[in-house]
C-alpha cells in the first residue's frame, strides 16, 4: 500500500469509501472543505492506495494544543491488514514531529468494532461528553 497525500481530486472516491464504511455525511466533506484542511494540515491528511484505488483514509488537524483525527477508514474489502494502524502510525509520527502531544477524536456511541481498533492500537477511552454546535452559513 502506498500513502500519500490526499488531493483535491480525491472527493469523489473518498466520500464513497466513507459510505462504504457507514461514515455518515458530515459538515466538512465537500471537496472544498477537503482542500482547505489538507492544506493548513500538510502530510496529515493522508489516503492509502493499491493500484488505482483508495482503499482507506485519515485525516488529522493540529490546532497548535491538540491534534484531531477524523474519517479513520478502510474499505471493508481491505480491512484486517493493518492498513488502519499504518496511517494512524504515520499520522502519530508526523504530529509529534511538529510537537503535538496529544491526539483524540471521536467515536460514535455503539460503535464498537471502531473502540476495539482504537484500544488495540493504544488509544484510551476518557470520561467526556462532547458538545457541538452547528454553524449555518
Ligand atoms: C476501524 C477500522 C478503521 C479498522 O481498519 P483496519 O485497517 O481493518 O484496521 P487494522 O487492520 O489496522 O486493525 C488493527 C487491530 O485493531 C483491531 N480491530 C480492527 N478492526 C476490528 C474489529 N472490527 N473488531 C475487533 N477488533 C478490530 C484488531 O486487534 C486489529 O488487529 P488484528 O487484525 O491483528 O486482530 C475499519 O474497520 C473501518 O473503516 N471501520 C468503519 C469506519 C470506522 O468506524 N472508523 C473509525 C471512526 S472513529
Amino acid at each position: 500500500m502506498e500513502i500519500r497525500d490526499l488531493r483535491r481530486s480525491d472527493g469523489d472516491e473518498l466520500r464513497a469509501l466513507w459510505r462504504a464504511c457507514g461514515i455518515r455525511d458530515r459538515p466538512g466533506d465537500d471537496d472544498e472543505s477537503i482542500a482547505a484542511m489538507a492544506s493548513r494540515n500538510p502530510g496529515l491528511c493522508i489516503v492509502g492506495r493499491e493500484g488505482d484505488r483508495i482503499v482507506a483514509s485519515a485525516l488529522a488537524g493540529f490546532d497548535g494544543r491538540r491534534g484531531w483525527l477524523y474519517h479513520v477508514a478502510t474499505h471493508p474489502a481491505a480491512r484486517r491488514r493493518g492498513i488502519a494502524t499504518r496511517l494512524v502510525r504515520t499520522i502519530e509520527d508526523r504530529l509529534r514531529a511538529i510537537g503535538c502531544r496529544k491526539l483524540n477524536l471521536i467515536v460514535w456511541e455503539g460503535e464498537e468494532e471502531a473502540m476495539a481498533f482504537w484500544s488495540r492500537i493504544g488509544y484510551r477511552r476518557e470520561k467526556t461528553v462532547e458538545y457541538a454546535k452547528e454553524l449555518a452559513d
